[in-house]
C-alpha cells in the first residue's frame, strides 16, 4: 500500500471507529425454549484447585447450567503491574467446559490490587468529609481518575484479547453492582467542571439555570464551582445537586460503556454484555449504561424487612422482583437476575433464615417476570472474608446442599420438564395482553425529589412502588419505560411524582391521551423544569390544561396526622402528601377532601381528551385504597377487565404459562378456569406457594 493509501485507508478506520459500538440484539443469546437458565457464582480463587473439579461436579449434580467468575479477581489475574496470569482461569474453564457448565466472566474493575493502591493512591474516591477511601475493600475506586481508568482499559482489553472467542464463554458482566458512592476527590472536582463545560457552554449558564444569584452562590468563572456537598453545606442548591447527580451517573454510564466498547473490539459475536445492577439505584441510573447488550440486577428478597403479615420477614420483600423484572427487562427485551439470594445474608441490620420453600418462589417469580436466567450469590459459604455468614449453594463443608440448594435443584427440574411443554406460538391470552400497563420512570425524578422532600413522610420509592403493586393487583403486565420509548402500545401509562417536565413531555402526554390513551399523573408532577427550577407561573402551570385543573397548593399532616378524601359515596384517609385542586372546564372531580379549610376542594381530578383521558391523583396515603379506587376507574374506561389479586399474591402469564406466587402469610384460593390445567403446585396457593398451569385464559 502506498503512503496515500495507507493514510486514507487509516482515515477511514478511524472513520469506522468514531461510530459508538452498539449492542446487539439480545434475543438470540437466550432461546426462548430455555425458558429461564440457572446458574450459581463461584470463586475459584477462594478455594484449592483441588477442589474446583469436585465443586463443578456437584454444581452439575444439582443441575446448574452456568457459573460466573472473575469479578473481584484482579490481584489474581494482574498479580505484578502489567504482569498478567491467565493460567488459572484457562484451567478453571477448562473444568467447567468438560463438565458442560457454560461460564460468565466478569472484569475484575471493583477490586484494584494492593500493589496498585500502593503505588497510585490517587485511584480512590473521596468521601463527602474529603477523606479517600483506601485498599481493605471493593468498590472504593474514582471513577474519574485516568490512572485507575487506564488499567481498567487493559486488564478488560487483555480479558477480551485472551476469552473473546472462548466458546466455553457464554457472556460478559461488567464491574459489580456499579453505581459508586459520590466521589469528592479532586479528579472528579476537575471532570465535573469539564461536565458543566460541556453542558452550558459559558458559567452565566451555569448560574442561571442553578438560580445562582440565590444566597450569592453566583460563578465568575468555571474554576470556581465545586461539587456542591451537603455533609458540609446547609440548605444546599438543589439544582446543583441535580447536576452533580446526573454528572456521577454519567461516570458510571461512561465506565461501564468504556469497557463494553473495548471488548466489543475483541470478542465475538455469540458473546454477550451485560451487568448486575442492584435492583434499585440511585447514584446510578442504568439507562445510561446504553451499549450493554442488556441488564441485568441482583436481588436480596430476605434483608431485614417485616414484609407483610407475621411471616413476611421470611417470605421477602414482595415488590422486589415484580419491580425489578418490569424496569429492566424493557429496556432491551430482556433482563436476568444475576444474583439472588440461596438462603441467610449477612449484611442487613438482622439476618433471618427465608421460609422453606421462598427460595424456590423467588426463582418461580423471577421466571414470571420475563427473566431468561437466575444465578445465584452464591455456590459455596465463604469460610473467611467479610462475608463469612452468607449462605450457599452448599454449606461450609463445601459438599452439603444447604435447604436453598436444594430448592434450586427442585427449580431447576421443574424448569427441565416445562421446557417439554414450551410452545414457540402460544400467544399471551386476550385479558392479560390488553391490560398492559407502562410507568412512565426518570431517575432524575427520583434525585431532585429526594433532595428536597418537604415531609420526612415522603418516600418516592413507596410512591413509584404503590402505583406497581396496584397495577399488578389488577393482574398487569407492567413495563418501566422513558419518555423517549413511545406510549402507545400501552392503554394505560402512569407517571407517579413525575416533578420535572418540558413542554415536548406534556405535548407527548397530550398526544398520548388524545390519541386514546389513559394517563394517570400523581402528586407533585411538573411542578418543575428541567434544572429543577419552579415554573413563573401557576403551580405546576405547564400541567394544567393537560389536567384541567389549576393546582392551588399542598397541604402535609404531621406524622400522625390523617386527613380525610371522600370519592364515590366512600371516605378515604390520606396523610403524606395533598395537592389541592381546583378544576375547571369539563374536568371531573373524583375526590374532594373531607376535612379541613380546604374541605369541598378536589383532591382527584380526571377528564376526557381526544379519545382518552387524563386522571389526576394528588394525594399520597399510605394504604393505597383511594388510589387503587381510582386507578380500577381509569382501567374500566380504558376497556381493560382487571383481577383483584390480593397484596403479595402475583400472577403472570409468560411464554404460555400462568405463574401464580404468594409472599403473603395467608392462603389465597386461586379461581382457575374450567380448562386450566395445573402443571405445578395447587389450586390453594400457600405462604410461599408456587402454582403455574396452562390455560387459554
Ligand atoms: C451483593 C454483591 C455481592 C455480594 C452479595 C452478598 O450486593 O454484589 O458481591 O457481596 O451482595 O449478599
Amino acid at each position: 500500500m502506498n503512503r496515500i493509501c495507507k493514510t486514507a485507508f487509516l482515515s477511514f478506520m478511524l472513520f469506522l471507529a468514531s461510530f459508538p459500538l452498539r449492542s446487539q440484539p439480545a434475543s438470540p443469546f437466550f432461546p426462548k425454549a430455555k425458558l429461564m437458565q440457572v446458574g450459581a457464582y463461584y470463586y475459584p480463587e477462594h478455594w484449592p484447585e483441588t477442589q474446583w473439579g469436585r465443586d463443578l461436579d456437584t454444581m452439575k449434580e444439582l443441575g446448574f447450567e452456568f457459573t460466573h467468575v472473575g469479578e473481584f479477581a484482579w490481584a489474581f489475574m494482574e498479580p505484578e503491574e502489567g504482569k498478567f496470569d491467565f493460567g488459572w482461569l484457562d484451567r478453571f474453564l477448562d473444568l467447567a467446559g468438560k463438565r458442560g457448565i457454560k461460564v460468565i466472566l466478569c472484569t475484575p474493575t471493583p477490586c484494584p490490587p494492593a500493589w496498585m493502591a500502593a503505588k497510585y493512591p490517587r485511584i480512590f474516591l473521596w468521601d463527602a468529609d474529603y477523606k479517600p477511601r483506601e485498599h481493605g475493600s471493593r468498590g472504593n475506586n474514582a471513577l474519574s481518575d485516568s490512572v485507575y481508568l487506564n488499567f481498567c482499559d487493559r486488564i478488560v482489553s487483555e480479558l477480551g484479547k485472551r476469552y473473546g472467542h472462548d466458546s466455553r464463554v457464554w457472556g460478559w458482566q461488567l464491574d459489580n453492582e456499579p453505581g459508586a458512592p459520590e466521589d469528592y476527590s479532586p479528579s472528579a472536582q476537575e471532570n465535573f467542571r469539564a461536565w458543566l463545560k460541556g453542558k452550558y457552554k459559558t458559567v452565566g449558564e451555569v448560574n442561571r439555570a442553578w438560580g445562582a444569584q440565590f444566597w450569592s452562590l453566583t460563578y465568575g468563572s468555571f474554576e470556581e464551582i465545586r461539587i456542591p456537598n451537603s455533609r458540609n453545606l446547609y440548605g444546599i442548591n438543589p439544582s446543583a445537586v441535580l447536576d452533580f447527580r446526573r454528572f456521577t451517573a454519567d461516570r458510571t454510564g461512561l465506565f461501564l460503556n468504556r469497557q463494553n466498547d473495548i471488548l466489543r473490539k475483541t470478542i465475538g459475536k455469540d458473546q454477550w454484555i451485560t451487568t448486575n445492577y442492584t435492583s434499585t439505584t440511585f447514584s446510578a441510573d442504568p439507562r445510561r449504561s446504553d451499549r450493554l447488550d442488556f441488564l441485568s440486577f441482583t436481588m436480596y428478597p430476605v434483608s431485614g424487612g417485616k414484609n407483610l403479615g407475621d411471616r413476611g420477614f421470611r417470605l421477602g420483600r414482595p415488590q422486589g422482583i415484580t419491580f425489578a423484572a418490569s424496569y429492566y427487562r424493557p429496556f432491551r427485551g430482556l433482563t436476568g437476575v444475576m444474583e439472588l439470594q440461596p438462603g441467610q445474608i449477612n449484611w442487613a441490620a438482622i439476618n433471618p433464615q427465608p421460609e422453606p420453600g421462598a427460595v424456590r418462589m423467588w426463582l418461580w417469580h423471577a421466571f414470571a417476570g420475563g427473566c431468561s436466567f437466575a444465578c445465584t450469590y452464591r455456590f459455596r459459604q465463604p469460610l473467611f472474608g467479610s462475608e463469612q455468614y452468607h449462605a450457599g449453594i452448599v454449606g461450609t463443608d463445601g459438599v452439603t446442599p444447604s435447604r436453598g440448594g436444594m430448592e434450586y435443584n427442585q427449580v431447576i427440574s421443574e424448569m427441565k420438564t416445562l421446557r417439554t411443554l414450551y410452545h414457540p406460538e402460544a400467544a399471551p391470552p386476550s385479558g392479560y395482553a390488553g391490560r398492559k400497563t407502562a410507568i412512565l420512570w426518570n431517575q432524575e425524578n427520583l434525585w431532585n425529589l429526594e433532595t428536597l422532600p418537604e415531609t420526612s413522610q415522603w418516600s418516592t420509592w413507596n410512591h413509584v412502588f404503590k402505583s406497581l403493586m396496584i397495577a399488578k393487583s389488577f393482574g398487569a403486565p407492567v413495563d418501566f419505560i422513558s419518555e423517549s420509548d413511545a406510549f402507545e402500545s400501552y392503554p394505560v401509562v402512569l407517571a407517579p411524582a413525575y416533578q420535572l417536565v418540558d413542554l415536548d413531555l406534556v405535548l407527548k402526554w397530550m398526544n398520548y391521551a388524545a390519541n386514546g390513551g389513559h394517563l394517570v399523573l400523581t402528586c407533585r408532577t411538573g411542578q418543575k423544569n428541567r434544572n429543577g427550577v419552579l415554573w413563573e407561573s401557576k403551580w405546576a402551570g405547564p400541567i394544567n390544561p393537560l389536567i384541567g385543573a389549576e393546582i392551588e397548593g399542598f397541604d402535609l399532616l404531621l406524622e400522625d396526622g390523617r386527613g380525610t378524601v371522600r370519592s364515590a359515596g366512600k371516605q378515604y384517609a390520606w396523610n403524606n402528601w395533598g395537592d389541592i385542586l381546583n378544576p375547571f372546564g369539563a374536568t371531573e372531580s373524583l375526590g374532594v377532601y373531607g376535612n379541613d379549610f380546604y374541605s369541598g376542594k378536589s383532591a382527584v381530578v380526571t377528564r376526557k381528551h381526544g379519545r382518552g383521558t387524563v386522571t389526576y391523583i394528588g394525594v399520597d396515603t399510605d394504604d393505597g385504597a383511594l388510589e387503587k379506587d381510582v386507578m380500577k376507574r381509569v382501567y374500566s374506561d380504558a376497556g381493560c377487565s382487571v383481577e383483584n389479586y390480593p397484596e403479595g399474591v402475583f400472577v403472570d402469564w409468560r411464554d404460555g404459562f400462568w405463574v401464580a406466587v404468594n409472599y403473603s402469610s395467608a392462603d389465597y384460593p386461586l379461581e382457575l378456569p374450567s380448562e386450566a390445567k395445573i402443571l405445578i403446585g395447587d389450586k390453594v396457593l400457600g405462604p410461599a406457594g408456587v402454582t403455574v398451569w396452562t390455560s387459554p385464559r
